[in-house]
């Protein structure tokens, strides 16, 4: 008699069809506050339902009967290529969320060949996390802090690390309205260090994994400038500079010898003036909806931006990504490629590394299948036939 055992995270993974089905076992499974901090938007969060439901408003036209017997979605993006036009974006905390944290993230990024961006605010340490993937798959993603030589250390750690891009977040002068976040206590007072995450846990088994991992805090500030320490997000929020402005990035770019790009510009000018500055490349963000409120969904800017910036410049976008289709559509209006957040750490939750592999393979075969059904086999060819296969109707 055949003994079949299959875990229960393989069993999760195996009949979760799309990464809505991810979502809910992290409702599940993950402490109220917990969910609530890498769910949650700002404000109304009106932001955080539109960047979803923004994708909703265009219909594809395809072209009928093209070979598409190979449909290809490797990408050339800053200078490396990549299997497919789908990176990791940046994500704070990521061990609070699955103990497996950023290395895990960076694993299945590294097996699927795709770019991730840890953030500055990660439980991991950018040198730590060189052991789990390639260099040429990790991005560095830099707040600019009060202190600048704390920041300049971290661009000179991505640097020395062997990082390939460095994304300098603009979106985050102050913190986003965190409502959900303020109401359990998450961030006032400051929560959240390794005690109280104990006291948050509803199941409190759950997180023994979390709690003996060896750091639980920023780990890259707490590199970088020890005395701002690691486990309070009111005081390491209060270490980022509200006056940061241009010249900033002008100093930035002399510094960081590779790529740059700028993540949170959405207007046609803003982009514009990045790339003047001597950015590579923007990343369309609205920070997933948790930072200003009833900011534009960055779909729709896409096109704009794309006719402001001309053919060269690398446009990302990010916020409400969460289908093949979704990546197509921002694809066919100008973007070179896009990034997920919650999508993958829904993964992380489910499955760990496994998890997060699951994700990608989920959205890369919607592309895939999204292009033949199109009548286009590469990327470049949706990019020049996009103005006919996108569509908005009011
Ligand atoms: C984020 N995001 C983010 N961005 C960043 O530049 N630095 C950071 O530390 C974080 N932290 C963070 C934590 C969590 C829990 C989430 C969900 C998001 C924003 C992230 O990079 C990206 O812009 C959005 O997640 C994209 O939107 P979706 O895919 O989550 O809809």
């Amino acid at each position: 008699k055949r003994n079949l055992v299959i875990n229960p995270a393989k069993r999760r993974l195996l009949a979760s069809h799309t990464v809505a089905d991810l979502e809910k076992y992290a409702r599940r499974k993950l402490p109220r506050s917990i969910f609530d901090y890498l769910q949650g938007g700002a404000g109304a969060e009106r932001s955080l339902a539109a960047n979803v439901e923004a994708f909703g408003r265009y219909s594809l036209v395809p072209r009928s009967l093209s070979d598409v017997s190979k449909v290809d979605t490797s990408v050339d993006l800053l200078g490396e290529q990549y299997d497919a036009p789908i990176g990791l974006a940046p994500t704070g905390y990521t061990r609070m969320l699955a103990p497996a944290g950023e290395p895990a993230v960076a694993a299945a990024a590294g097996a699927a060949n795709l770019p991730y961006a840890l953030s500055t605010m990660a439980t991991t340490t950018l040198e730590d996390l060189t052991t789990a993937c390639a260099p040429r798959n990790l991005w560095f993603q830099l707040y600019i802090f009060k202190d600048r030589s704390t920041t300049e250390d971290m661009i000179a750690r991505a640097d020395a690390s062997g990082y390939r891009v460095l994304e300098i977040a603009i979106d985050s002068a102050v913190g986003g309205n965190r409502v959900r976040d303020r109401r359990n206590g998450l961030t006032i007072p400051p929560q959240l260090t390794l005690s109280s995450l104990i006291d948050i846990g509803r199941k409190p088994g759950y997180w023994t994994g979390v709690v003996t991992q060896p750091s639980l805090r920023f780990d890259n500030i707490a590199k970088s400038a020890p005395e701002f320490g690691g486990g309070s997000t009111a005081y390491i929020n209060d270490q980022f500079d509200p006056s940061v402005s241009w010249s900033d990035i002008r100093k930035i770019r002399e510094l960081w010898p590779g790529k740059l790009v700028i993540k949170g510009p959405v207007s046609p000018d803003d982009a514009q003036r990045c790339v003047d500055l001597g950015a590579d490349g923007v990343q369309l963000s609205n920070h997933g909806g948790r930072q200003l409120d009833q900011l534009v969904p960055p779909v729709d800017m896409i096109a704009d931006v794309r006719k402001a910036v001309g053919e060269d410049v690398t446009i990302l976008m990010d916020s409400g990504v969460r289908t093949g289709v979704d990546v197509a559509i921002a694809l066919a209006l100008g973007a070179d490629a896009v990034m997920i957040g919650r999508p993958y750490l829904w993964g992380l939750i489910a499955g760990g590394r496994a998890g997060v592999s699951h994700v990608i393979g989920l959205l890369r075969r919607d592309l895939e299948q999204t292009m033949a059904l199109l009548g286009v086999t590469t990327l470049q060819e949706l990019r020049e036939q996009g103005p006919s296969i996108v569509r908005r109707f009011a």
